[in-house]
């Protein structure tokens, strides 16, 4: 593929990766988050931190399907960036908004010249995080996700990949699985019981699992078995 026809699909893929932030934007300036805003920022940013997760998995068994769309590859990195991005807003939203934190006081307090009052809340409400972090298995599970996804993404420039080595490398991305996997677990774990909400997710990382797990197999059966070396036997 042309290397300007790559660089316009590049572009496309940042605008349809940022549209949801942006569509974000809109509604909060437009006062349009419903009757309980910092619910549908959490929500919203968690939805899209896993839809974009499990997009970067499919592009893997996808881009295997035909050669013409093996280009594809070229955006994985991209979307998984993207869905760091929006797990980071997530995380964020959790700590500044969700958990009592008081951004808008500290705001004004900001611009009226005391910095010193972003640590004074953070003392505030450091105790309410601890005690979600030591009671709340969903969001163990969560901050687990997260801190694979934060890991993935200091080392997904090409630059580490030549330092630690391309094996190395792929090893350590494999990791994205889990991470997903602990996505998906947060869900349900944070789910009423009963409620079926997180199906459809769980649905699609299986098939990604299953074709994930299908290709390794097919591939180390078409693998010639390696001939071991060894002693003749020898007869006394
Ligand atoms: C970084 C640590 C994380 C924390 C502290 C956290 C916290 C939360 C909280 C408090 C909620 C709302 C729970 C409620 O309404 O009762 C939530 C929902 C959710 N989170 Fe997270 N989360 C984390 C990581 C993640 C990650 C890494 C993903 C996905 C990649 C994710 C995906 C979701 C989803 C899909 C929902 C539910 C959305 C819905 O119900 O529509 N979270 N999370």
């Amino acid at each position: 593929m042309p290397k300007r026809a790559i660089l316009a699909l590049k572009l496309l893929a940042h605008l349809l990766c940022l549209a949801p932030f942006a569509l974000l934007l809109y509604r909060f300036q437009h006062d349009n988050l419903g009757p309980d805003p910092v619910h549908t920022i959490t929500h919203f940013t968690g939805n899209w931190a896993l839809y974009l997760l499990l997009a970067s998995l499919a592009i893997t068994p996808l881009r295997r399907l035909s050669s013409s769309i093996a280009f594809l590859i070229r955006f994985r990195r991209l979307v998984g960036l993207y869905a760091f991005f929006y797990a980071s807003l997530h995380l964020a939203t959790y700590i500044f908004l969700f958990s009592g934190y008081d951004l808008p006081s500290v705001l004004l307090a900001i611009r009226a010249g005391n910095p010193g009052a972003i640590l004074q809340q953070w003392h505030l409400v450091w105790p309410t995080i601890a005690g979600d972090l030591l009671k709340r298995r969903f969001i163990q599970v969560g901050i687990f996700s997260w801190l694979i996804l934060l890991a993935l993404a200091c080392t997904s420039p090409a630059v580490i990949m030549r330092a630690i080595g391309g094996k190395n490398w792929q090893r350590l991305h494999r990791l994205v699985y889990l991470a997903a996997i602990a996505a998906v677990i947060h869900f349900w774990w944070l789910v009423k019981p009963g409620v079926r909400t997180p199906w459809k997710v769980t649905v699609a990382l299986a098939l990604l699992l299953a074709a994930r797990l299908l290709y390794s197999t097919l591939k180390r059966r078409q693998q010639p078995t390696k001939v071991r070396r060894t002693a003749p036997l020898t007869t006394q």
